[in-house]
């Protein structure tokens, strides 16, 4: 279980706690929080004290966003900003969805919000003919955050809290089992299974 922790919640706790500065209190909306990365970002937000909001695109996946503790589930869509009840009212948007929805997720920001892009769920097409001064919201703050950059100079592992992260999963206080486990052999099937989109979570395969 635990090579299942470092790449999700290192990532995750650098996205919130660094990138989002994440405080108690804030209204945080966390955008393709079925995936493996956004279950991990939902249970370290709530336990900072974070109301979140997550969303799937599917309503029938809501219910497991709000058993990880979200306050509320949307259906994840292009144009969210337009539908959610606290436009404009949103701390922060960490983004999962990628290149085509983070004018979107900026666009749901209060003045000072912030968003981080860090990952790409959607696709990784560009922005098209991305133009701040007509499609970017004024006064919000865009940041990036690639896991790649861990132990480099100015990103050293040790700045994230994972013994107190392994600790909070083994106490059950954040959920880390992976939602399915392959023997090698099975390798095939673990693919199959992720195109489905059916993993639901944090898929190992072990070599033993
Ligand atoms: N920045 C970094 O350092 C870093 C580190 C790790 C991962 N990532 C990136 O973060 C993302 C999540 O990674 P993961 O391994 O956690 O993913 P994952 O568990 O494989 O994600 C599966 C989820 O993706 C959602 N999804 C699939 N296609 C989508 C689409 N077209 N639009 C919106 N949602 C879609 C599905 O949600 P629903 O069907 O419920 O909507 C599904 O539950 C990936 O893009 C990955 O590359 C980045």
């Amino acid at each position: 279980m635990l090579a299942a922790v470092p790449e999700t919640y290192a990532t995750a706790w650098t996205c919130l706690f660094r990138n989002l500065e994440i405080v108690p209190g804030q209204l945080l909306v966390i955008r393709g929080g079925t995936s493996s990365f956004g279950q991990a970002a939902i249970g370290l937000a709530v336990n900072a004290g974070a109301r979140v909001i997550a969303t799937t695109r599917d309503p029938e996946r809501f219910g497991m966003l709000t058993a990880l503790g979200a306050q509320r589930a949307e259906r994840e869509e292009p144009h969210l900003s337009v539908r959610i009840a606290e436009a404009k009212r949103v701390d922060a948007v960490l983004d999962l969805v990628g290149n085509s929805t983070i004018l979107d997720s900026l666009a749901m920001l209060r003045r000072g919000g912030r968003a981080c892009l860090a990952g790409w769920l959607g696709g990784l097409d560009p922005i098209a003919d991305f133009n701040p001064l007509l499609q970017m919201a004024s006064g919000v703050y865009l940041t990036f955050f690639g896991s790649f950059v861990f132990g480099t100079p100015g990103f050293p592992l040790s700045d994230v809290p994972l013994q107190e992260i392994a600790e909070q999963v083994a106490a059950g206080r954040l959920k880390a089992e992976p939602s399915r486990v392959f023997g090698f052999e099975e390798v095939r099937e673990a693919h199959r299974v992720m195109e489905a989109n059916q993993a639901k979570g944090k898929m190992v395969v072990v070599n033993a």
